[in-house]
């Protein structure tokens, strides 16, 4: 690998350092090119732009590699908790069994929501979506906690929010799903853990207690963990970017809540159960709707299929598959949706418009699946997407804020508008 790339533009030449990352991905580092030429690069939808150096998470799309602080998801997946892989991929470790021990408990300490907050949900209509509801909320945490939010917080401020967001988000989101069924609040409990206490939040209710289900509980597990990260996404890189003008965390969050929000992000395990629905109710035309989905002017696209880095499989999505099948086969349930989602994904690997364009299940194409048997409700499921996501944003914000090399997030364009021209009083257009 070279150590520079020489540039020339209109005589003018650059010699451009050359960056290599731990597992050989090459860059070339291009910060002098508008100074030096008057150029900037276009590349709309960042496919080659690089923003940072990070050493949180790897992925190779092309062998379907996924790997948080070196660990591969596939092992985490087997034999991690969240909580664990929370620690690992803020603190850039495994946790010993003492700083796991401080790290839980503080889960508990922050598991409450402040009382005043609670007015939120009554002044929200019943029709709110979740998202809108959860990213209120988080930004509001700024206000409930004021002196959290410092210009330069403390590496001891930050791990404060850090497992305040972690705990608080989960008791938002379910406290949100019982002000939408009219049922009371219930309050976390500080001996169960972090899977099973939200389930209990969510489930449990003055006239029944939720039996707590292994299966189900590890089901959620694993989905949680796959989710945790997954580096420069659309909803991370947004926290970057927010979180560069020094924003504060809850904020940062917040705005990163949002971008997850949309259909071709973490809006889409929402969209792809929406999607199954409507072919089951077409009677599971499959062949229908890959027709439509190859037809450009229908505007309709196979949610759950297709990934910006992943062009040969999605690991997390391997995964999500088999503990997809092994829960509904432990709980004895068919699920028709189950069957369709099938159907549709060896109908389009066989299908030339799919292969041709490398486009495969991605992870929200069975992770609906699970949330549906788990008996979450439809509108929660970028919620829980975004529960899962929550240690990876807090790690990118972390590691953006403590680098030394961290600019504001500013990028350039084109100008593409009129020409200077004068402006014409009303009275004389
Ligand atoms: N169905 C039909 N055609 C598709 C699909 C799809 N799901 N995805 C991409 N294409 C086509 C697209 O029309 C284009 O065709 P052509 O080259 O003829 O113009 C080609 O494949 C490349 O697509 P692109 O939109 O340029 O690819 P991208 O990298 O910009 O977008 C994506 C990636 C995930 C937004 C897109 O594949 C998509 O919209 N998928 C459906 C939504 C979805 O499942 N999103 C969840 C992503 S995984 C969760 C996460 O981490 O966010």
């Amino acid at each position: 690998m070279p150590e520079r790339i020489s540039l020339a533009i209109d005589g003018k030449k650059l010699d451009c350092p050359v960056i290599a990352g731990t597992e050989g991905e090459k860059a070339i580092d291009i910060t002098e090119l508008r100074a030096a030429t008057g150029y900037i690069t276009m590349d709309p939808g960042f496919g080659n732009t690089g923003s940072c150096k990070s050493a949180i998470t790897y992925l190779d799309g092309d062998k379907g590699v996924l790997r948080y602080r070196g660990i591969p998801i596939e092992q985490l997946a087997e034999k991690s908790t969240f909580v664990e892989t929370a620690y690992l991929l803020i603190y850039g470790h495994l946790p010993q069994p003492k700083e796991l021990d401080v790290f839980s408990s503080a889960f508990n300490e922050h598991s409450m929501i402040h009382e005043d907050m609670k007015n939120f949900f009554n002044a929200f209509s019943s029709s709110a979506h979740p998202m809108a509801i959860l990213s209120a909320m988080v930004c509001s945490m700024s206000a409930y906690y004021p002196t959290m939010i410092k210009e330069n917080p403390s590496k001891g401020d930050i791990d404060r929010i850090a497992v305040q967001l972690l705990s608080k988000v989960r008791t938002i989101a379910a406290f949100s799903y019982k002000k939408s069924i009219g049922e009371p609040f219930v309050h976390p409990r500080h001996d169960l853990r972090y899977v099973p206490n939200f389930l209990n939040m969510m489930f449990s209710s003055p006239t029944k207690s939720y039996k707590i289900v292994d299966e189900v509980v590890q089901a959620l597990r694993v989905l949680l963990i796959l989710h945790a990260d997954h580096e420069q996404n659309c909803s991370t890189s947004t926290v970057r970017l927010v979180g560069s003008s020094h924003a504060n965390l809850y904020a940062s969050i917040s705005a990163g809540i949002c971008a997850l929000w949309g259909p071709l992000h973490g809006g889409a395990n929402q969209a792809v159960i929406e999607m199954l629905q409507e072919i089951h109710a077409d009677g599971g035309k499959v062949d229908k709707y890959v027709a439509r989905a190859k037809d450009k002017a229908s505007g309709f696209r196979l949610m759950g299929f297709g990934h910006r880095v992943y062009k040969n499989f999605d690991p997390r999505a391997r995964i999500i598959k088999q503990k997809a099948d092994e829960l509904l086969n432990k709980l004895g349930i068919h699920d028709p949706l189950l069957d369709i989602a099938k159907r549709l994904e060896e109908a389009a690997l066989k299908d030339e418009y799919f292969v041709t364009r490398k486009l495969y299940p991605n992870v929200d194409f069975y992770s609906g699946i699970i949330l549906r048997t788990i008996g979450i409700p439809l509108r929660m499921f970028p919620v829980m997407f975004a529960i899962g996501r929550m240690p990876g944003w807090i790690a990118h914000w972390k590691e953006m804020i403590e680098d030394p090399a961290t600019k504001i997030g500013r990028p350039s364009q084109i100008y593409t508008g009129e020409s200077k021209h004068n402006y014409v009083p009303i009275e004389k257009r």
